[in-house]
């Protein structure tokens, strides 16, 4: 556990300690994001460690992870904050016969009656946390205006009560999948991490952490047979979580060798399209020894 990394190499060693291991330019850009104070956008396939690489940073630095998942229809009061109306109207309903109006009225709302959402929990929070708004590209453009008031004042307005500025500086990511393309306003005031299919043995090395039981060979073989796969031209080819899958699956079944049986009886972990299964199967099942017809797949 670090406050603050000193440089980037430490940063790296601190993410592998908790389990992450970070390419060249994923240490440097988290390494200056929390030395500059300016938040990341993670753009990037599915299944890359775009949202692990939040988690990581918070079990390194030892800060607690807020968590915003986004999606189509959020708005600020899941966001952001919301009034507490139960308890608002519970606190109207008992007050009715004595104090007067403006009374009630300054007690109820006042912080006791807010709920807090996770903009505002990140914001409040009295210790430093790492702040996920993950998969921002899911929400529409007015929520992304807002955000981006919050992301370069880091302070939130609240009509009733004034404003709440933060008392101390998250480190804030942002994850898309590029579903669709995000304003330019906003990667303006981001650093920006690009997360693609590791290189061969970079994969091979955080297959190894997940699995260090796996035998080198059969590791190894994995790997290759994932980047054989990724070259093909597929509707949804395999990230690092289905090598990792793939990997416990290979563990589990005391596989020592990816022969062509084994790949047709467990390649459905890392590939889940009919039409993709077909293609595999033909063209990394005649590879690996013999046209492999995927099982729970057959042909009419
Ligand atoms: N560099 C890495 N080191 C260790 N584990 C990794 C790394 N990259 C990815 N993983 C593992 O791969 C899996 C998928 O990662 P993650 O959920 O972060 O993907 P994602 O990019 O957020 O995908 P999605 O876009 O679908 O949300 C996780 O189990 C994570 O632990
Ligand atoms: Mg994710």
């Amino acid at each position: 556990m670090a406050a603050s990394p000193d440089s980037v190499v430490e940063l790296a060693e601190g993410l592998r300690s908790v389990g992450y291991l970070a390419g060249e330019s994923t240490a440097l850009v988290s390494f200056l994001a929390i030395k500059l104070g300016k938040p990341v956008l993670v753009e990037g396939p599915a299944g890359v460690g775009k949202t692990e690489l939040a988690k990581a940073l918070s079990r390194h630095l030892g800060r607690s992870l807020v968590r915003l998942q986004c999606y189509e229809g959020l708005d600020e009061a899941k966001a952001l904050y919301e009034w507490n109306y139960r308890k608002q109207l519970l606190r109207i309903q008992t007050e009715a016969s004595g104090a007067g109006w403006e009374a009630v009225q300054d007690d109820i709302f006042s912080e006791d009656f807010l709920l807090a959402r996770p903009l505002m929990t990140a914001i409040a929070s009295p210790e430093p946390v790492v702040l996920l708004i993950d998969e921002v590209d899911k929400t529409d453009q007015e929520f992304e205006a807002m955000l981006l008031e919050l992301l370069s004042e880091f302070q939130i307005s609240i009509p009733e009560l004034g404003r709440i500025e933060a008392r101390t500086q998250p480190v804030v990511l942002l994850t898309s999948n590029n579903t669709r393309e995000l304003t330019e306003a906003l990667k303006r005031r981001c650093l920006y991490l690009w997360l693609d299919y590791p290189q061969l043995e970079h994969e091979l090395e955080i297959v190894r952490l997940h699995s260090p039981e796996l035998s080198e060979t059969v590791a190894r073989k994995l790997v290759d047979v994932i980047h054989m796969v990724r070259e093909l031209d597929l509707k949804k080819p395999p990230s690092i979580a289905e090598s990792i899958d793939w990997a416990r699956a290979l563990l589990l079944l005391g596989a020592e060798d990816i022969d062509a049986e084994t790949f047709r009886q467990t390649m459905s972990i890392i590939v889940k399209h009919r039409a993709d299964l077909d293609v595999v199967a033909e063209r990394v099942g005649l590879r690996l020894g013999g046209p492999a017809e995927p099982m729970g797949v057959s042909s009419t």
